[in-house]
């Protein structure tokens, strides 16, 4: 089983960036993590950044081109704004789970749509770094069950 993560814009910053909303854990910390428990779980991952849109949508389409078997994204600021990440997640045909630091729908108005979440499997919000462990593990078991 192969899993793609895919990290937006400004979580490079993480650890610097916004504690009291992002915490202190470093986009390094959170791959080092996933890779530990993907490990255990027996499933193999690759972890990429951008702070770009169309490299957003790039990453989408190639992770359907390179067969992954499913993706977890976190779209940050682009969640609330992305019609074009929204229509790549609904083109390609690969069960993506959206992940949130922060609990999106505690925060400003602003972020509370996801244009992203109508066509994800699930959204996870509000765990901090440990949110991405559990798409992980959520997605895993999903795909275990089909
Ligand atoms: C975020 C929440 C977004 O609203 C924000 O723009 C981010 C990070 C989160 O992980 O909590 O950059 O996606």
């Amino acid at each position: 089983m192969y899993i793609r993560i895919i990290h937006g814009p400004n979580l490079n910053l993480l650890g610097k960036r916004e504690p009291e909303h992002y915490g202190v854990h470093t986009l390094d910390d959170i791959n080092r993590a996933l890779a530990l428990r993907a490990q255990e779980l027996d499933v193999s991952i690759d972890c990429y950044q951008s702070n770009h849109e169309g490299d957003l949508v790039d990453a989408l389409h190639k992770a359907a081109e390179d067969d992954a078997d499913g993706i977890i994204i976190n779209p940050a600021a682009y969640t609330h704004t992305s019609v074009a990440l929204r229509d790549a997640v609904a083109a390609i045909q690969v069960p993506v789970v959206e992940v949130h630091l922060s609990n999106i729908h505690a925060r400003e108005t602003f972020r509370h749509h996801s244009y992203l979440a109508p066509v994800t499997i699930a959204q996870i919000c509000g765990f901090g770094a440990h949110g991405y462990i559990i798409a992980l593990e959520g997605l895993v078991q999903h795909l275990q069950s089909r």
